[in-house]
């Protein structure tokens, strides 16, 4: 790994975690983007790179494509540019098996849920109709079992009664901006990794709950010395 670390981040839309994870680089020196990956030309988290002066490529997948040919393209990039670290971020493709054991223990995905529920898609609609109390997010390591892989960090909100979609989405990706960047600094510095396809570690012991934000904020802080 790079010190810092050189991290590539995969998008198809917004960008706002883009944003959240770039703005973080004033707070700390153990990453920096440097580029940014898309599937959509139009994609509003190109711009934003391209305003921050970050390097972007969009890789758009042709009519009838086959998957597995354009992680390949996406994958060759990657390698070209030599990346520590492949982030997702909104990235909205199914990736084929190859690509997501070239990038083992090396990718991160933020999902809008606290996993394991909700995997997959409509995960505000599916806790409103549910009734649930609580929701939030979730950052972990990318395996083949689509947003299965091990859980690094989560931010909890309470669900109010009022809520709607739209309103939960919002209050949910405030917590990712603060979630996720802590989630990208904390593997750059290798004190998060993984074991297997089961476990997130912190300094290589098992990690048996995911860390909040404040608990990676710590991981942040300088160590006093006793
Ligand atoms: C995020 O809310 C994330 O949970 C999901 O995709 C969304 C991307 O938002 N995986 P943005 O493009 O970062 O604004």
């Amino acid at each position: 790994m790079a010190d810092p670390a050189r991290i590539a981040v995969l998008l198809s839309g917004t960008g706002s975690n883009l944003d959240a994870i770039v703005e973080h680089q004033k707070h700390t020196d153990a990453y920096r983007v440097t580029q940014v990956i898309s599937d959509n030309p139009a994609a509003g988290g190109l711009m934003r790179a391209a305003a921050r002066g970050i390097a972007t490529t969009a890789l758009p997948s042709l009519a009838d494509m086959p998957r597995a040919a354009h992680d390949q393209a996406v994958q060759a990039v990657l390698l070209e540019l030599d990346v520590d670290l492949v982030v997702l971020a909104g990235y909205m493709r199914i990736l084929s098996a190859e690509f997501v054991r070239t990038f083992h223990g090396r990718m991160l995905n933020v999902h809008p849920s606290l996993l394991p529920r909700y995997r997959g898609l409509h995960t505000y609609r599916r806790a409103l109709e549910n009734g649930d109390l609580w929701h939030g997010t979730s950052v972990h390591f990318v395996t083949e079992e689509l947003d299965g892989g091990p859980v690094i960090g989560q931010s909890r909100i309470p669900i109010h009664a009022d809520d709607t979609e739209t309103t939960l989405r919002a209050r949910t990706q405030r917590e990712e901006h603060r979630l996720y960047p802590l989630c990208v600094a904390a593997v750059s510095r290798g004190r998060i990794g993984v074991a297997g396809d089961a476990r997130a570690t912190l300094d290589g012991a098992p990690l048996d709950l995911p860390l909040d934000p404040a608990a990676l904020a710590n991981l942040e802080a300088p160590i006093c010395p006793v």
